[in-house]
């Protein structure tokens, strides 16, 4: 299979403060690639440099082109699409507001394409489906995650960014939200799952990286991460609590 992104070198901060030092990665299209690590290792900056809303030097090449240089909405209409750590979902709108509206609409997507779009997301995440016309705002954490999944999705992505989905969630809707994003992969989406629960994301991953104070510390197979005794003990630890079989 192909490589759907490749980063080389990455380097980003706010300000004067370099966060991440020199980071190179790659996934291979339609495959679910984790990066795992601790409070403030930088995850949300690597993602965030990726989807275009930091700026980072190094090189990005994402479908055989450089986009480096590239600036968010471009990145979004190649089919680059972030979920945030902040879900930033409109909260007065409803469900099918917020998928209809909230999300980029790809030009050349006719109406019928868009609204099936709709439907294949209450496929995926039946919950939303039942709540469609329920505002956003009264929405359990759970399917606030789910409808910002959805809402990415909507513009039809080849790689899903997503930053820490299961956080604050129970061990059951984390499940629920790993299961669709493998099935999402399992499509041929490419997905760059941050993740503090690290047991979760990397049974779902073929991939995994872990990140530590802005360096990758380990990278390998997802068995061999999980397998690896010591580094689950001294970096994914404490998070690495199993969803309910
Ligand atoms: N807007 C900002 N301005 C200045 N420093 C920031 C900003 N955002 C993050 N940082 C710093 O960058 C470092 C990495 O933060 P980042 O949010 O990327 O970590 P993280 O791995 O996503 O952590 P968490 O698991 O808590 O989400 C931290 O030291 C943090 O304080
Ligand atoms: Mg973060």
């Amino acid at each position: 299979m192909s490589v759907l992104i490749e980063v080389e070198g990455l380097i980003a901060g706010y300000g004067k403060v370099v966060v991440l030092e020199e980071l190179w990665l790659r996934a291979t299209a339609g495959t679910i690639v984790s990066v795992l690590g601790p409070n403030g290792a930088g995850k949300s900056t690597l993602l965030n440099s990726l989807g275009g809303v930091l700026p980072s030097t190094g090189r990005v090449w994402f479908d055989g082109e450089d986009i480096s240089r590239i600036p968010v909405e471009e990145r979004l209409m190649r089919g680059i699409a972030l979920v945030p750590e902040k879900r930033e979902l409109f909260g007065s709108m409803t469900i099918g507001e917020n998928l209809l509206l909230g999300g980029y609409r790809p030009r050349q997507l006719g109406d019928r394409a868009w609204r099936a779009g709709l439907d294949r997301i209450f496929e995926l995440f039946p919950r939303l489906g039942e709540r469609r016309s329920q505002r956003a705002s009264t929405l359990s954490g759970g399917e606030r995650q789910m409808l910002a999944i959805g809402r990415a999705l909507m513009s039809r992505p080849k790689l899903l960014l997503l930053d820490e989905p299961s956080l604050g969630l129970a061990p059951l809707i984390v499940w629920d939200i790993m299961r669709a994003v493998a099935e999402l992969a399992a499509c041929g989406l490419t997905v760059l799952l941050v993740e503090q629960n690290a047991r979760a994301a990397l049974r779902i991953s073929s991939y995994g990286y872990v990140l530590e104070m802005g360096r990758f510390v380990a990278e390998g197979n997802a068995k061999q991460l999980m397998d690896d005794e010591r580094l689950v003990a001294t970096y994914l630890g404490a998070s690495a609590d199993s969803p309910a079989q």
